[in-house]
């Protein structure tokens, strides 16, 4: 109980910290439009919305007046992304905290991004997925079922599905799960648990699958900033401005038109979007459901290489790597029930828009380093 008013605390400071970068961030007529928008609703509170897609809903949330709070212990997050609401620092499991943030705020929805993320570590530290993702959820799940919380979103992943039988086909939605690493199993445990709680409960959830997310935030105020980042456009991008010497590519001998793997790369405001939507849904009395999410066609390796060099106008070092171990060679959307379900039209379905995005926050990044030295 005193570690959790010792967060909320910290919370509170760093909320006043970080409400000039907010107020700095926020535009006047946005906040407008949306404050007439949001009124009427209850309040939302976003796990890991100072992480890289958490912050970028976050964002759109704000940006159309909704209530937020967010809560993040900041292992991989920053408090400056979070540029609407208040930041309360703290775990998703700790379920005495959040229950008293979901009563003290008059929250009705949860959308729930926190967690570990990077597959590699999933495999070498299980129990930290299982910890941080699956037992936390659980947590949270609990601290939902006991307070009035009735609407959860949840960010899965293409992971659950592995490596899928045929692989020229997009993945649907009821493709047998069979997760190949910890990091998927740990997302689809949770999904497990969602379901069997709505089931004999009133709340209703969304479950949305990602695949490759990728991009940043076109006015450039927030962007991927985790450190050591091993996902291939960040990483593509980072060569570009300098930041690494070269590139790998790690397999050049898939069944795929070019050998190297393919996937489907979403940009990040435009998943950001669907969980607006998604929200919207369910107020709107929607039935719970999983939807993957992504745009329906992927590109090779190769192909998302020569987008940054034509767009970054210049060369990058490419080095031809042995496969790494665990990737399928094609993993790519089927998209007919996201666009069913939803009111979602996405904006940045290009991969050169995706690609410049990134380079531009590479860029800002430098020179938020170069002015703190
Ligand atoms: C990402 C997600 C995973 C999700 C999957 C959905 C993370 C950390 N991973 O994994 O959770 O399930 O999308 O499709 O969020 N590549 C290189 N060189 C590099 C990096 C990558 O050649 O330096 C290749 C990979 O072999 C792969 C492709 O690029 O073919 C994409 O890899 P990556 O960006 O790491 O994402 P996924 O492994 O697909």
């Amino acid at each position: 109980m005193a570690l959790s008013v010792a967060v909320v605390l910290i919370g509170i400071r760093l909320r006043k910290q970080t409400s000039k970068v907010a107020q700095a961030s926020r535009q006047h007529s946005d906040d407008i439009k949306g404050d007439i928008q949001g009124m009427s609703h209850k309040g939302i509170l976003v796990t890991g919305g100072a992480g890289y897609i958490g912050s970028h809903t976050v964002k759109l949330l704000g940006e159309r007046g909704e209530r937020i709070v967010v809560l993040d212990d900041l292992s991989t997050g920053n408090a400056e992304a979070v540029l609407h609401g208040e930041l309360v620092v703290g775990k998703t499991g700790d379920r005495a905290l959040v229950e008293s943030i979901i009563t003290d705020n008059d929250i009705d929805t949860v959308i729930h991004f926190a967690a570990s993320t990077v597959v590699p570590e999933s495999v070498s530290d299980p129990l930290k997925y299982y910890g941080n993702n699956t037992c936390s959820t659980r947590n949270l799940l609990e601290a939902c079922r006991n307070t009035d919380v009735r609407q959860f979103i949840f960010s899965s992943t293409a992971a659950t599905y592995g490596i899928p039988e045929n692989a020229d086909e997009p993945c649907v939605e009821d493709t047998p799960t069979a997760p190949i690493n910890p990091y998927g199993t740990s997302k689809l445990m949770s999904e497990t648990m969602l379901r069997d709680l709505s089931a004999v409960t009133p709340l209703k959830h969304v479950i949305l699958r990602y695949f490759n997310v990728a991009g940043s935030d076109p006015d450039g105020c927030i962007g991927q900033s985790s450190p050591n980042a091993t996902l291939l456009i960040k990483v593509a991008a980072e060569v570009a401005v300098g930041k690494r010497e070269q590139l790998y590519v790690f397999g050049t001998d898939y069944p795929t038109r070019d050998g190297t793997g393919v996937r489907d790369y979403i940009h990040v405001s435009d998943l950001a979007d669907a969980h607006l939507a998604s929200l919207d849904y369910l107020r709107s009395g929607g039935d719970s459901t999983l939807m993957n999410c992504g745009y329906g066609h992927g590109f090779s390796v190769r192909e998302v290489i020569d987008a940054v060099e034509r767009v970054h106008g210049e060369p990058i070092k490419v080095i031809e790597e042995e496969r790494r171990a665990g990737d399928p060679p094609s993993l790519i959307a089927a998209t007919d029930r996201i666009h069913k379900t939803l009111d979602w039209t996405p904006r940045f379905d290009d991969l050169d828009t995706i690609v410049r995005t990134s380079l531009e926050w590479e860029r800002e990044l430098q020179r938020r380093a170069r002015s703190q030295k």
